[in-house]
């Protein structure tokens, strides 16, 4: 069953609200209390919508995180539709410290049991635009998916560019790309942006890759099914103990390689509301009692995709 549209403005409302509460410790060099903000923010702006929701992807588990843990119950009302939630309410917490640019706020909504349920652990990311089978693959090597995608595109190596956070873990795949002469767009962080970013042409990114965060994988992976693009991610589990959430959590085979649907299915809305400004959206406004926030939202079934842009009352 499709998610019904009125369901847009109020989740465009729950991240915009947390974008908000983040935007005031921007630059305070305060990490823990921007991502508090935008927590208590959404957790109480989902209780007020009447829905039955479930975080799927959320703040950690239920021991290590009171509001918004994996599992809690969201909504107001025992009637409403049932949601799968993934929840960022302050992805790039780093950026919101230091007032860098690209801090989001960022939820994911799929009809019931349509939404992987990720443990907090790394994974392996590559997303393009490109949906075509066997053009790009975790499995492949880096010179193998630069030259399936020059070939697919018609473009030389010289002429794409990759997307890639800025680790020591990325040595070898920047070096090849280097070696390729394939163009670099370094993020320092913020890879739920950084895959979104092969949605559209205008941002001029050909292939996003490397290792981030699981649970930001399921969020982009959401956004990238309503553009029709590629996804593929694969957790990696270092610790005995990441290996045992995973197995309870329902995870059997942990090397597995998900395709974008195995991660999410059916349909879908994304909402990522800009704290700071950056590639995909501008960062809050704030205009005396009123602020002004731009949310980057997709619905699947309605085909939407779009930044709406609000100016709402602040107090
Ligand atoms: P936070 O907002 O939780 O700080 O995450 C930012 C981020 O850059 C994510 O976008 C990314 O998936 C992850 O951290 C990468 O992790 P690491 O910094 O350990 O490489």
């Amino acid at each position: 069953m499709p998610i019904e549209k009125k369901f847009i403005d109020k989740f465009v409302n729950v991240t915009s609200k947390a974008a908000l509460a983040s935007s005031f410790f921007i630059g305070k060099k305060d990490k823990i209390a921007a991502d508090k903000a935008a927590v208590d923010s959404m957790r109480s702006e989902l209780n007020k919508i009447n829905i039955q929701g479930e975080i799927v992807i959320g703040e950690g588990e239920l021991d290590e995180a009171p509001m918004l843990y994996i599992g809690e119950r969201v909504g107001n009302n025992k009637n409403g539709p049932e949601f799968d939630i993934a929840v960022d309410p302050l992805e790039g917490t780093n950026f919101v410290a230091n007032n860098l640019p690209g801090a989001l706020s960022v939820i994911a909504i799929a009809e019931k049991n349509n939404l992987f349920k990720a443990p907090e652990t790394y994974m392996e990311k590559i997303s393009t635009r490109v949906n075509d089978k066997n053009v790009i693959d975790l499995d492949f090597s880096v010179k193998q998916n630069i030259s399936n995608l020059s070939d697919y595109l018609n473009k030389n190596p010289e002429n794409l560019t990759a997307c890639i956070l800025n680790r020591p873990r990325h040595k070898e795949i920047i070096d090849e790309l280097n070696k390729l002469k394939v163009n670099l767009k370094l993020i320092t962080d913020g890879d739920v942006s950084g895959a979104l970013l092969v949605a559209e042409k205008k941002y001029n990114v050909d292939i996003f890759l490397g290792i981030g965060g699981g649970p930001e994988g399921v969020l982009s992976a959401a956004a990238l099914d309503s553009y029709n693009c590629n996804f593929q991610g694969r957790f990696l589990f270092k610790t005995d103990e990441d290996k045992i959430r995973a197995k309870k959590m329902g995870i059997d085979d942990l090397t597995k390689k998900y395709e974008l649907n195995e991660i999410v299915t059916g349909d879908s809305i994304f909402c990522a509301t800009g704290i700071t400004s950056g590639d995909l959206v501008k960062g809050v406004e704030i205009q005396g009692d009123e602020f002004i926030s731009e949310t980057l939202v997709t619905h699947k079934s309605s085909g939407i995709k779009k930044v709406i842009k609000l100016k709402q009352n602040s107090k």
